[in-house]
């Protein structure tokens, strides 16, 4: 079972290149961005993210971006490319979204800890929620590779943030679309068309990517069934490579301690019964070093 196997780690560390953009294309509401990235799309497995600088030279976007890696390819003369999803809202996404085909990127991939794969061919399903759908692609492949069935969830607010219809279809097992507003399939969150797939399939692992609240539903759908979930997080970073600790969020570890734990290193995949998501934000007085709380009387 998933819970069992070892994490796949990137088979070396991750590099830092200069990636010529190649294409940016619209998706929706995203953007889908493909850049040259020798050496990275070799390393990267499914569940790997890249740490993008934004803003040129000079500039106040002292801070890399983060983003899930979509796809990549290892063919061709130019070392490997690599694909990214933006979905373009504050000032370090605009300015990404605007460069031209020509343009350079400097990028730090592949970064965090992937998915990991289940040994035995079961049945999966994944759950992306807008742009968290981008790694799931490429781990539906991989899956698919090993003999298990993929049922693929897509679900946003409304069919322009969603991301990947055409795609899933042809890349999973069964696709299956929800919308809040139901502009397209069925309409409500993506856990309203949950339970009726795992009880068709038998389902043995929920993988998810998405917004938090998602994450925290999909882990608890999974835990009160028995089975294994895999959530990949999205917390807010700052360094992307484990320095600065922005990142941590509180994640029982197999000693039962729970421990405040880098998504940026440690992540951004857990298994979803590790997190305790009405904790995240905050350090549990119960977490390994959490400040203990002074009587009144000795302040
Ligand atoms: C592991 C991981 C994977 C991600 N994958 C994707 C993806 O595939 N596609 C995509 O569009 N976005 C993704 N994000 C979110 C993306 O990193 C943020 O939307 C982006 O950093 C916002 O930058 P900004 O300058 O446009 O916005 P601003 O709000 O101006 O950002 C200001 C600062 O806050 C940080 N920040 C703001 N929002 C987020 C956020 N949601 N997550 C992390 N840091 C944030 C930024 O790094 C920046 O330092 C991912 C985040 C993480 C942590
Ligand atoms: S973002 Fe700096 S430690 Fe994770």
């Amino acid at each position: 079972m998933t819970s069992n196997t070892d994490r796949e780690r990137s088979k070396a560390g991750a590099l830092q290149v200069k990636g010529e953009i190649l294409t940016i294309r619209r998706a929706g509401d995203y953007y889908v961005i493909v850049f040259a990235a020798p050496g990275v799309a070799q390393r990267t497995r499914p569940g790997h993210f890249a740490a993008v600088a934004v803003g040129g030279q000079p500039t106040a976007m002292l801070l890399r971006r983060s983003f899930s890696i979509h796809q990549v390819d290892t063919a061709g003369a130019l070392g490997g490319t690599v694909e990214i999803v933006v979905d373009a809202h504050g000032a370090g996404t605009k300015w990404l979204v605007e460069r031209k085909p020509g343009d350079s990127i400097d990028v730090i991939a592949p970064l965090g800890r992937p998915f990991s794969l289940p040994k035995d061919p079961v049945s999966t399903i994944l759950v992306g929620g807008g742009y968290g759908s981008a790694p799931l692609f490429m781990l539906a492949d991989r899956l698919r590779e090993r003999g298990c069935r993929v049922d693929l969830v897509l679900g946003a607010a409304t069919a322009s943030k969603l991301f990947g219809v055409v795609d899933g279809r042809r890349r999973a097992s069964a696709l299956h679309v929800t919308t809040d507003d139901g502009s397209m399939g069925t309409k409500g969150r993506v856990t309203a068309v949950l339970d009726r797939i795992l009880d068709d399939y038998d389902g043995q692992v929920i993988y998810g990517c998405g917004p938090m609240p998602m994450l925290s539903a999909i882990a608890e759908i999974a835990q009160n069934r028995g089975i294994a979930s895999q959530t990949a997080v999205e917390e807010a970073m700052a360094c992307g490579v484990g320095v600065c600790m922005t990142c941590v969020l509180p994640v029982r570890g197999t000693d039962g301690i729970t421990r405040m734990v880098r998504s940026c290193t440690d992540g951004p995949v857990f298994f979803g019964e590790d997190v305790r998501w009405s904790d995240v934000g905050t350090v549990p007085t119960d977490c390994l070093g959490a400040p203990i709380a002074q009587p009144e009387s000795s302040k």
